[in-house]
């Protein structure tokens, strides 16, 4: 039985809560999977009533809701919710919260804090939150949920590690990469290992390259003040997708429990060979975009968006090839990119086998057999599909290529948003899918030395037109001729 909890939201009135979270409750609401006691409190500065935050709240569902707002759900959703003006960084506020809670009949004593609020205030709010003595246990027990980025490099991650740890215990804090709450992400996991048919192929010696993609056409959407101080290598390839190739590397873990699964996870990413400082240009690239078009319609360039400053040499793309040097990974690259303003939005991860060590079917060079390919589509095409060669119909023996195609979610109103998932873990407590801190520390150290170099090469940065599949140049990262961008989870 899930235990019932109450559910602070700081910043319950920011962006991630109205965009994210609040409709992830409520889509759980309407699948009857909160625990029927559970209360939410929207912690805010503003000073709103209960009213006016239940009416923003039902305002920002109709947008959201899949399918449709249904009334009664969004009712069921409200009576749950209220709002607390106060603020979160001022333990005489925070205590009375507490007095709130522990003075209510109705409200459990199991708390869950979602910080919704800028990074730079995590280390602040946790002790405040102490000090109002918010972290103890002895009435119930206390979640402390935090979202990437976790810190802007590895001195940063440790500080505000240290700052929590003071406070709280590893098991109460759950670090959101909402990568892992995609269904598509956990499928890799799936994939892998509840079939036995390609465990014996899953290694260096018939697997040429690794692909891990995301694309994205939106470009910084007006977050100039976050995003030019941080960049696309550590906005996205720090967090999310050493996370997808930790997945796709990570050895079978010993059960499913959390630590059997982060500490294979852990192992990955300590084997990544280390970039050194000659090596950064042939193993990492960064571009930013110029002006172009989308759709038709003309885009500024980076440097056009408001409030990115004069002299930005902010990566908006980022390629990065990595190996992991243990036996199954020794000698094959993955590669890594991601950017804004790309010419279509896309997460994928592309799997190239090796190609046949001879050609028989067809009177051309062997340079022209194609390999074969598994495709990870992660979103928006969610599926699986293998390329296979097979003869084309006709007289002559000859290959072409085919596609087994296994649509991972063709019903629309499934499609759940990875927060759903996330914030049901964190009632359950379930905190598998959640990072240890070791993990992030490991990838922190991957991209460091790229972070370094770049930092000190800041008069120039290569450009790509908006709209276009990114910088030419960073083709100078792939291994062989025969190494490509594979773009579309298509033929
Ligand atoms: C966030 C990044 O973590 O992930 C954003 O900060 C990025 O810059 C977003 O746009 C992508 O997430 P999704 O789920 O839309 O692919």
């Amino acid at each position: 039985m899930i235990e019932p909890c109450t559910f602070i939201v700081f910043g319950a009135t920011g962006n991630l809560s109205r965009n994210k979270l609040l409709p992830a409750i409520y889509h759980l609401e309407e699948a009857g999977r909160l625990p029927e006691q559970m209360r939410i409190i929207g912690f805010s500065r503003q000073e709103w009533d209960t009213e006016r935050f239940r009416e923003q709240v039902s305002d920002e569902l109709h947008e959201k809701a899949r399918g449709g707002l249904k009334d009664k759900v969004c009712d069921q959703l409200c009576e749950r919710i209220e709002l607390f003006s106060g603020d979160m960084t001022d333990p005489e506020s925070l205590m009375s919260l507490k007095q709130k809670i522990e003075g209510d009949p109705e409200m459990p004593n199991n708390l869950i804090f979602y910080m919704a609020i800028p990074p730079a205030l995590y280390g602040k709010v946790s002790e405040a939150m102490a000090r109002a003595g918010l972290n103890e246990e002895d009435r119930g027990w206390v979640r402390l949920v935090i979202e990437k980025p976790f810190g802007y490099d590895i001195e940063s991650a440790t500080i505000l590690e240290e700052r929590l740890h003071k406070n709280f215990r590893e098991q109460q804090i759950y670090r959101i990469d909402h990568y892992l709450g995609k269904g598509t992400v956990q499928n890799v996991l799936v994939f892998r290992f509840a079939n036995l048919l390609l465990e014996p192929l899953w290694n260096r010696n018939y697997i040429d390259h690794v692909q891990i993609t995301h694309s994205e056409t939106q470009g910084i959407s007006g977050r100039a003040e976050f995003y030019d101080n941080v960049g696309a290598l550590r906005d996205m390839i720090q967090s999310h997708l050493l996370q997808m190739l930790t997945l796709v590397a990570m050895e079978p873990p010993a059960t499913m429990d959390p630590e059997s699964l982060r500490d294979e996870k852990v192992k990955v990413l300590k084997s990544i060979r280390p970039i050194s400082k000659q090596a950064v240009n042939a193993h990492a690239f960064r571009a930013q975009y110029g002006h172009g078009s989308l759709k038709g319609q003309k885009v500024n360039s980076y440097m056009e968006e408001d409030g990115v400053a004069d002299n930005s040499t902010t990566d908006t793309y980022a390629s990065l090839k990595l190996y992991i040097d243990n036996w199954r990974w020794r000698g094959v690259p993955f590669y890594l990119r991601t950017g804004k303003r790309l010419a279509e939005n896309s997460s994928m991860i592309s799997i190239r086998f090796k190609k046949p060590p001879q050609h028989l079917f067809r009177k051309t060079h062997i340079e022209q057999v194609q390999p074969n390919w598994i495709i990870l589509g992660i979103q928006p095409h969610e599926c699986l599909r293998i390329e296979l060669q097979a003869k084309e119909p006709g007289l002559e023996l000859d290959t072409h290529t085919i596609q087994l195609d296994a649509s991972y979610n063709p019903n629309e109103n499934l499609k759940l948003d990875a927060y759903e998932a996330l914030l049901l873990d964190v009632i359950e407590g379930d905190n598998s899918l959640f990072l240890r801190y070791d993990e992030i520390r490991y990838a922190w150290e991957v991209i460091d030395p790229v972070l370094k170099a770049w930092s000190r090469e800041n008069d120039f940065i290569h450009t790509y037109p908006a709209g276009s599949w990114g910088p030419s140049e960073d083709t100078r990262l792939f291994d062989s001729d025969s190494h490509d961008w594979r773009n579309s989870t298509d033929i």
